[in-house]
This record gives C-alpha cells, structure tokens and sequence, in this order.
C-alpha cells in the first residue's frame, strides 16, 4: 500500500474517518490533503468517541500525521481540536506537521461565510459556516496569507491589514455587518504562530521522501466525490478538489506515485446542506418514517454542525461517477448494518429525465434537480450484521446487496463496515 488514497464517494459523512484508522494501522503517514475544519471525521476507540475536524484521524493510531498545502487551516480551531485530543491522552504536538503552504482562515473568512450565507436566504449553500469557501476564494485570488506567513511577524502584520481592510469593506458596505480590528486578529494570530511554529515546514519534501524511502503514505480526503468544486453538485458543493486528484495537488505528490485508491461509500445515501439528491426519503407518512428509522442506528447527524442529515437509498449512478472521477479501484462499504431492519430494499440503477431513461450522473446540478430515481427493489435479510467478521458471516441477501453494488458500480467490495465501533469491520 505505499502510497493509498482514501475518498468518498458520496456527499461526505460515508465512514472514510472510520476508514482511515483501519488502514492507518499500517501506514507511516497519515495525511490530509484538502478541505478544513467543515470535514467531521468520527471513530470510536474502545468507549471513546472521536471527531476529528482538520488534524488526520492516523493520529489516534500514534502516527505521523500530515496537514498538506491544499488543506485551509483555522489556527483557532486546530489549537482548540489540538488540546482536546492531548487532554484525551492523545499525542498531537509531537506528531503532526503542517505545510507552510497551507492557506490560513481568517475570522474574517468565517464572518463572511456567515454573511453570505444569511444574504442568500432560501437559496443558502448550508455551508458548515467555518469560512472554507471565502478562505479557497482568497487562495484563487492570490490575496490569502500562507501558514508560512506566520514566520516573520511584520510581514505577517502587513499583510493582514491589508487584507483585513478590505474585508472591512465588504462586511460594512456589503453586508451591513460590524468591522473586525485587524489588530485584535493580528493579536490573536501571532499567539497561534507561536505554538504552530515549530510544526510548520515543507510536507511535500517530507511526504516525497518517506515515499522514496519505501514509507506507507495513507491520504485521507475529506467531504465526497460530489462535493468536489469541479464535479460536484454547483453550487450545493465544498470550494476544494475532494476527488482523487487533489490528494496530488493538495501534498506536492505525483500521480504517478499512488499506488491505490480507495472509494467509501454508505450503503445507502445521505447529505448535509442544501442541493439536489434524487433518492432523498423525504417528507412525512412512511417515507419520511423510513429516513427517521435509519437516522438513529446510522448516527445521521453531521459531526462537525449537528445537523440532521437527509437520508436516501444507494444511487448507483452517484458511486459510478465517483469511480469515474476518483478512478477508484476498491470499495468500502459503510453502514451496512442499518439496512439489516428492511424487509426490501430499493436501489436506484437510472434515472428518468424528460421522458428519458438516464444511467450517467448529469454534470449540471439544474438537470440533475429534474431526475426521478428508477428503482430496482432487492430483498432484505432482516438479520443482525453487526457481530460479522468475514463475508461468509454475512447472511446471502447482505451478500448479494454487496455483489448488485459491485455489478452496478464496476468495482469490487473489499470491506464492509456494520457498525461505528473498530471491531465491527468484515473484511476477508
Ligand atoms: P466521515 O466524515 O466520512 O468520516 O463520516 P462521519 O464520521 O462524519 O459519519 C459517519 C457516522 O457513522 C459516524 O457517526 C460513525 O461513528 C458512524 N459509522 C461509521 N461507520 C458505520 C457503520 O458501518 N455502521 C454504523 N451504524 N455507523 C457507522
Ligand atoms: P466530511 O469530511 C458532509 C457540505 C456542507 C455544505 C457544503 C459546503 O465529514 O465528509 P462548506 O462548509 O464546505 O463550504 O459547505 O458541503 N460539507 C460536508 N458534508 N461531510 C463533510 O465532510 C462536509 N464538508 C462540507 O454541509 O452542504
Ligand atoms: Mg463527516
């Protein structure tokens, strides 16, 4: 597994935290390569429950742990995430480092987040409100500040009052909000470059030489295929490459380089926020009973905002077009167990547009408003998964939901997961 990419293959939440610290036994480095603090990565260890935001879930397993360039990084939130974890018994200061390309957040980003959020009424994104997106769109502008611009104070001081003076701007003029005093950030940001420091520092060398060293390389993405800036559900969607792709471009890695890729995915579907989802259960009477009954085994409330999630049935074309976009060449299948309560169970082979029988994922969200889900109905097994260990536990309709994912997505299951806990995973 030298160099391995673990991605989801949904709208986010699909168990990749879960994922990762399985795989993350074995590996040297863990690294997180897109994405922020609006990633909830969850993983109980014994009757500890943890929710990982931006430090990568390896580092529960006592290992290296990377933040790369293409991560954004809330100093307040990592500071924060960071003494929790030591307070927890976990080691985090001696373990982690993070690029100095890193783009930093500024609480004029999440102020923003905020504003924008609020000026959009009904037509809001339901971001997570930790400013990822105004901290991308700085990046892209080439105005944002660098975590390694935290080295050299009157630089840093510089540059933020230059930046916090039009951000002023926009929240006053704009939005009609408070000005923020680029002193106070500047205050305190300098007291969160003090303890970051020494953790900051090239990762894409690091990163190359552990993998010429013959080191295991885990690269831990956040949110989902379809929530990709390029090919997820625009608008409704994160402002970073969470496909594939950007496990390079997010460390300073090449393609050439990894060595496998791993898709997660929930074997059914579910989203926060805002956004089209032609399987969503939606509503009152059974259908919304249904989404309500797998809400509470599956744990469907976001990690990082609380949020109920909405739930819907397995879109093979959602997974197909993760595949496609992620090349993904194994699948973890999640959540297993929460299906074992269904007599039958729907699965969405196509959708129906105009008339039309569809079996690609549109690329354009406006299109993809207007598919109805066609439905293939497979039988349940009404049977307690959460004890098995092999495929041979499962019972034969568990089994053959997991051979229909295959056949439907091109792709073969190579572990499932039936419940939140470490022990809960078949593989073999
Ligand atoms: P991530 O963001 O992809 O890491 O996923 P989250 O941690 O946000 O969401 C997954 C949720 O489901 C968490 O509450 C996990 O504890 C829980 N979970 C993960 N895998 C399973 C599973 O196989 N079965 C059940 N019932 N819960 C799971
Ligand atoms: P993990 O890594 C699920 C969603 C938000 C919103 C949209 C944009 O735990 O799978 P943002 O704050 O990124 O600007 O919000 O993306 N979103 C996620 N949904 N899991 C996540 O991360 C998510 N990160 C962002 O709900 O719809
Ligand atoms: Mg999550």
């Amino acid at each position: 597994m030298a160099a391995t990419v673990v991605v989801g293959a949904q709208w986010g939440d699909e168990g990749k935290g879960r994922v990762v610290d399985i795989l993350a036994e074995r590996a040297d480095l863990v690294v997180r390569f897109q994405g922020g603090s609006n990633a909830g990565h969850t993983v109980w260890v014994g009757e500890e429950h943890f929710a990982l935001h931006l430090i990568p879930t390896g580092i529960l397993r006592g290992k290296k742990c990377v933040i790369g360039n293409g991560v954004v990084v809330d100093p307040h939130a990592l500071s924060e995430e960071a003494d929790n974890l030591e307070n927890r018994g976990v080691s985090v200061w001696n373990n982690l480092v993070i690029s100095e390309n890193a783009h930093l957040i500024l609480p004029y980003h999440r102020l923003l987040d905020e504003a924008h959020e609020r000026s959009l009424g009904d037509g809001k994104i339901g971001t997570t409100l930790r400013g990822i997106g105004q901290a991308y769109a700085d990046k892209a502008a080439r105005v944002g500040l660098r975590v390694g611009d935290m080295a050299d104070e009157k630089e840093f001081c510089a540059k933020l009052e230059r930046l916090a003076d039009s951000k002023n701007q926009i929240l006053k003029q704009v939005y009609g909000g408070e000005n923020l005093p680029w002193e106070k950030v500047c205050e305190e940001y300098l007291r969160y470059a003090e303890r970051l420091r020494p953790l900051i520092t090239d990762t894409s060398l690091l990163i190359n030489s552990a993998l010429d060293d013959g080191k295991h390389v885990l690269f831990e993405g956040a949110q989902g295929a379809l929530l990709d800036i390029d090919f997820g559900t625009y608008p409704y969607c994160t402002s970073s490459n969470s496909t594939a792709g950007g496990a390079c471009t997010g460390t300073g890695v090449s393609p050439k380089r990894i060595d496998t890729i791993v898709g997660v995915m929930k074997a059914y579907t579910t989203r926060v926020g805002e956004g089209p989802f032609p399987t969503e259960l939606e509503g009152s009477g059974v259908e919304g009973d249904i989404a309500e009954a797998m809400r509470k085994p599956g744990r469907e409330y976001g990690s990082t905002t609380g949020r109920p999630r909405r739930i819907g049935w397995f879109d093979a074309l959602v997974v197909r077009r993760a595949v496609m976009l992620s090349g993904i060449e194994e699948l973890a299948v999640t959540h297993l167990d929460v299906l074992d309560q269904f007599e039958k169970i729907p699965v969405c082979v196509g959708y129906e547009y105009d008339g039309e029988r569809m079996d690609i994922f549109p690329a354009s969200s406006a299109k993809l408003r207007k598919c109805r889900p066609i439905y293939e109905e497979l039988p349940g097994w009404k049977q307690d998964t959460s004890r098995a260990k092999k495929f041979a536990e499962l019972p034969a309709n568990g089994r053959r939901y997991l051979d229909r994912i295959s056949e439907l997505t091109g792709v073969a299951v190579k572990m499932v997961l039936v419940g939140p806990r470490r022990d809960q995973t078949v593989v073999g």
